[in-house]
């Protein structure tokens, strides 16, 4: 689909709809990548090209983000009932993330190379903490509790071709 393209987020495959968390990985695993790039080219002092790579990292970042709290945490809640804060903590996680970043995009902006750096590396540490979680504790619980009638199948589709301002 041509809404996917737009936002860079990978069509899912036969076996990525089986996994929740094999997607959801692959796709933190894309982030971290482009992730590396931007930095290695702002440490090449490639700086048009450090700009393009974060804008792209920033953007796909950004759409996992609200796919994840608008279509996986209302389904793990809606299985477990009550989930004792697991998906409030993500949810917090998420908007220091967003903070974070708009801190490091405000000290590009502003061309402060000292700034830059203090903001990429608590952005970079805060994101690493966030998807180590995800990934060994979150997704594998999501695994579990969301793999019965195809659901899996049908969250990553509908995270797959989500679109910011609707489910
Ligand atoms: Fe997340």
């Amino acid at each position: 689909m041509s809404s996917r393209g737009a936002v860079g987020i990978p069509e899912e495959t036969a076996e990525d709809a089986a996994s929740l968390s094999g997607w959801l990985s692959r796709d933190h695993s894309r982030h971290l990548d482009l992730l590396a790039k931007a930095t290695a080219a702002r440490e090449a002092k490639s700086f048009e090209e450090a700009g393009a790579l974060f804008e792209e990292f920033a953007r796909g970042l950004l759409h996992h983000m609200e796919a994840e709290e608008t279509v996986l945490f209302p389904a793990f809640r809606a299985v477990t009932g009550s989930d004792s804060g697991t998906t409030a903590s993500l949810d917090e996680e998420h908007v220091r993330l967003r903070q974070a970043l708009e801190q490091w995009a405000e000290a590009i902006r502003a061309g402060d190379g000292a700034s830059c750096a203090i903001a990429e590396a608590e952005f970079v540490t805060q994101l690493r903490k966030h998807v180590l979680r995800e990934e060994t504790f979150f997704y594998r619980m999501a695994d579990d509790l969301l793999n019965d009638d195809h659901e899996a199948a049908d969250l990553v589709r509908r995270m797959a071709s989500f679109q910011s301002g609707g489910p």
